[in-house]
């Protein structure tokens, strides 16, 4: 292959490369994974009937959902819904409502 043959398919797989990472962040930023948790934890996270999860760290998200994804699935009504996302749903999720203003 000539040198100038291998620039141009290393800018493709770099380009390539650049796309597959931008792909993986929601265009709503998670808003419409988010949304299963709004009949519990109200509209965006405010004045639900089991605590507001908008402008909470995401930190703070995570360790809490993480902590319910070890407890048995029976254990509360959270330990199901936690358990059920992939590390990357929940991400996004908790990213969703850490970006909130907190009410
Ligand atoms: C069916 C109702 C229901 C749904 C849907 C639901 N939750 Fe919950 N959530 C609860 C209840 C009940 C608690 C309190 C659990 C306990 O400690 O007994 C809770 C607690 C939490 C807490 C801990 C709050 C705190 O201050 O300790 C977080 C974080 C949380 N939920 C996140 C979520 C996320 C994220 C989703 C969506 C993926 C979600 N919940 C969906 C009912 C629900």
């Amino acid at each position: 292959m000539k040198p100038r043959h291998l620039k141009t398919l290393l800018a493709v797989m770099l380009c390539g490369l650049s796309l597959a990472a931008s792909a993986q962040q929601p265009a709503d930023n998670g808003r419409l994974l988010a949304s299963n948790c709004f009949q519990c934890h109200g509209t965006n996270g405010v004045n639900g009937a089991f605590g507001n999860l908008a402008g909470v760290t995401q930190k703070d998200l995570l360790d809490k959902l993480n902590d319910m994804r070890l407890k048995p699935a029976g254990a509360n009504l959270m330990a199901p819904h936690a358990r059920g996302y992939s590390n990357t749903d929940l991400y996004w999720i908790t990213y969703y409502f850490s970006r909130l203003p907190k009410p």
